[in-house]
């Protein structure tokens, strides 16, 4: 494989397909960069999203290392020359936020970026401290989504995110959790309080937000946010050695991973899902996914029964 250099990553970048081969990157997915993005519209504003966002638990770590920093600035400016926007973390995620704010420096075209992170401390000084704290490190003078961190202190910070919506020091409030957990209090949550987005767990092998919480988010015009559409990478393990199925170029699916993407951003309740990768070919991979037909619902139902028959 060559050597290449981020110049020439942008150029081959902008020249498509064929210069995709510069990375030993088989080109037979890369080709869907000529379809349409796919964006859904956030309830509480319609501003549009590409339904594909970047997480950032854990893949962003060791920048430290120039190699590594430098190997994550192709991968993170791959995300923005792909359409991609929103971007989530959290000061959970160790040095995540830090690397976000550092790498970005060195990433050109992200004027579009869609700045999404969590309060995750107890208590509203605690938490105004933290969130100063995330906006720093991601550099970002305004956060366009804050979210609180697996529910945690939820009563307390609401009030601060309110206060900082009508500031204008955030766009969007939100709450998360993930794994199936709290859905009942999730739920009862979004019943009561004024949420622009929710964020949650929901994947082909993980569907329990089907039931519930979707179809109220739907109801209630509350933007979704999905996480852990692989199940932290298990979904690859499932079909490990199983070929694609041929049906699936009917809905511009070239890979497992644009399979169990798709079929994410399909459910008409899902507004973004944030998959996290540290590698630029699986970079390249899920934001492929965010173009072109989607399945329809039919094909849902097939595309499970075949992941149930493996
Ligand atoms: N409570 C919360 O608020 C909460 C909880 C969990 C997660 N989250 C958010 O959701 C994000 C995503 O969830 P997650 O990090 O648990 O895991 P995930 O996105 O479900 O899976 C990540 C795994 O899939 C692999 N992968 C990614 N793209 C691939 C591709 N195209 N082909 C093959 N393998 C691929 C990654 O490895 P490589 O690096 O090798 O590509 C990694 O091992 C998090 O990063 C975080 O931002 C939030």
């Amino acid at each position: 494989m060559h050597k290449i250099t981020r110049r020439q990553f942008l150029v081959t970048a902008a020249a498509g397909t064929a210069s995709l081969s510069l990375f030993g990157i088989a080109p037979a997915w890369a080709t869907t960069d000529t379809l349409p993005l796919v964006q859904h519209a956030i309830p509480r504003t319609g501003e549009k999203l590409p339904v594909i966002g970047l997480g950032t638990a854990g893949n962003l770590d060791g920048i430290r290392d120039p190699a590594t920093k430098k190997r994550l600035i192709v991968v993170l400016q791959a995300f923005f020359d792909h359409g991609g926007r929103l971007i989530d973390s959290s000061p959970m995620y160790g040095d995540a936020e830090s690397a976000i704010g550092e790498l970005l420096n060195d990433v050109k075209n992200k004027d579009s970026l869609f700045a999404a992170t969590k309060v995750w401390t107890y208590g509203r000084e605690a938490g105004i401290k933290q969130m100063y704290q995330s906006f720093k490190r991601m550099g970002v003078e305004k956060m366009d989504l804050m979210q609180i961190h697996n529910l945690r202190d939820w009563q307390t910070h609401i009030a601060t995110l309110r206060e900082w919506k009508e500031q204008g020091k955030i766009g969007f409030l939100g709450i998360t959790t993930s794994h199936g957990r709290d859905h009942a209090e999730l739920e009862r949550i979004m019943e009561a309080e004024e949420l622009d987005f929710v964020q949650f767990s929901y994947s082909m092998g993980e569907r329990a937000a089907e039931q519930r919480l979707l179809p109220l988010a739907a109801e209630k015009g509350i933007a979704t946010l999905i996480n852990r559409p692989f199940q932290r990478g298990e979904l690859f393990m499932n079909v490990k050695g199983q070929p694609l199925p041929k049906w699936a170029t009917e809905f511009d699916c070239h890979s497992w991973g644009q399979f169990f993407l798709k079929f994410v951003v399909s459910h008409p309740a899902v507004t973004c899902v944030i998959p996290r990768t540290s590698k630029l070919e699986h970079m390249v991979d899920n934001m492929e996914a965010g173009r072109g037909r989607l399945p329809d619902e039919a094909t849902r139902v097939k595309m499970l029964s075949l992941l149930n028959s493996i």
